[in-house]
């Protein structure tokens, strides 16, 4: 065995085990394994599980906040005012170094696994290049799949559509769309249309930036679940973001649910962006910008986590944490029963993985040996400590240590170390 990792608390086990990884794959779980590794690490009663899988991130934009000034506003508008801005003047070089920058927060925190859109609206597609070299010079330590994503629309700009379809030809894994980012709601449907048109030519997977807005006309996400079913594109296709679909009125939103499970898309949420970004024009009360997540779960529709921002002028803070994003949404999104929880730590790994149609994901033997270890005894301590990975191994091999903080409390009667576990 090249490595075991000895007294795993895998989800959902009642014991422990041991795991044994051969050539980069699982090759024994076992309550005791007594073969001896090349190399062992003592788990120690931490959760280990799959990696994280970030169902959406803007690597492209990482990490450029303040450039060429902040969001003043808080809102999408000015958000891609600055972005459209900031491409003017911007350098490939500069670009790809935020981006592994960020992708290096990302695999620190456990991620393994990315879908990353990428703008597609400059002439000669170089924020496209700049991601499909790095995804290249990663492709040993991180899985990344890259959107085309037309942030200023296919129809609003001229040529655009002819960019996008360029974009697929030089090696983009996913159509993308931004419908509510055209001119008219008929240029939304007909975005929509090319996507999928598109993705049929090309055999390639549909995530289209959907009602990403808090106006409650914003009805696209009817029209993609329509061209799912009439085209027989289930698994493949993706709504991101959806937060109108909190402003709905309820009626229709129960019927729109209830399409959506009959499609079979996957929605993703994105609890830092949509936070920040939706309803800062309704004064007050203000409602939430998320779409709705306990009703979409309750439908049994595959529901996965984004950061979407990591310090750029859509959202300035961040640092690639999916538990951190968890943390958020159990909030944001009354997600605070036990078995919730729960299932906020699916949305972060077997729900991503779901919305990103990975193969061979997960601890079983004959599966590439990605996984992590957590400095928690359970998803729930995960996410409330929003832990630190203590170990990220990638087919076997270890990519990342951590060590935790050590915090000792000198009082005046006693001293201690405090952890914030119980
Ligand atoms: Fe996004």
């Amino acid at each position: 065995m090249d490595l075991i990792i000895r007294r795993a608390r895998l989800r959902r086990a009642k014991t422990l085990v041991d795991i044994a990884i051969k050539d980069g794959k699982f090759s024994a779980i076992d309550e005791h394994i007594n073969t001896e590794g090349k190399k062992e690490i003592d788990a120690d009663g931490n959760l280990v599980t799959p990696p994280f899988v970030e169902s959406h991130v803007h690597l492209d934009a990482a990490l450029s906040v303040g450039n060429p000034r902040y969001n003043q506003s808080g809102t999408l508008l000015e958000a891609i005012d600055i972005w459209s801005d900031y491409k003017k003047d911007m350098v490939k070089a500069d670009i790809k170094k935020r981006a592994k920058q960020a992708i290096s927060w990302l695999i620190a925190n456990g991620v393994l696994h990315v879908r990353t859109h990428t703008d597609i609206s400059d002439p000669e597609l170089m924020l496209l290049e700049a991601m499909l070299e790095l995804k290249d010079e990663l492709e040993e330590d991180v899985d990344i799949q890259i959107v085309a994503f037309p942030q200023d629309g296919i129809f609003a700009y001229k040529g655009m559509d002819k960019r996008l379809q360029r974009a697929l030809e030089k090696g983009a894994d996913v159509v993308g769309g931004m419908p509510q980012g055209e001119l008219t709601r008929e240029d939304g449907i007909r975005s929509i249309t090319y996507a999928f048109d598109l993705a049929e030519t090309f055999s390639v997977p549909i995530d289209i930036h959907t009602d990403e807005t808090s106006d409650e006309q914003s009805r696209f996400t009817e029209v993609i679940v329509k061209y799912a079913m009439e085209r027989g594109m289930t698994n493949s296709v993706t709504a991101s973001h959806a937060t109108a679909m909190h402003n709905y009125e309820n009626d229709y939103a129960a019927k729109l649910i209830g399409n959506i499970k009959r499609a079979g898309i996957n929605i993703v949420t994105n609890p830092f962006s949509n936070a920040l970004l939706q309803n800062r024009l309704e004064g007050y009360p203000r409602r939430r910008g998320h779409t709705r997540i306990d009703e979409l779960h309750a439908a049994g529709i595959n529901v996965s986590i984004g950061n979407d921002n990591i310090m750029d002028p859509f959202g300035p803070v961040g640092k690639g944490s999916m538990l951190q994003a968890a943390h958020l949404l159990l909030h944001h999104a009354h997600l605070s029963d036990h078995e919730q929880i729960k299932d906020l730590f699916d949305m972060i790994t077997t729900k991503g993985a779901k919305t990103l149609g990975l193969n061979d994901y997960g601890i079983e033997i004959g599966h590439p040996a990605n996984v992590i270890i957590l400095d928690a005894s359970d998803e729930i301590e995960a996410i409330r400590l929003t832990s630190e990975c203590l170990y990220v191994i990638r087919e076997g091999r270890v990519i990342s240590t951590a060590k935790p903080a050590k915090r000792r409390l000198m009082l005046a009667r006693e001293n201690m170390e405090v952890d914030f576990k119980l």
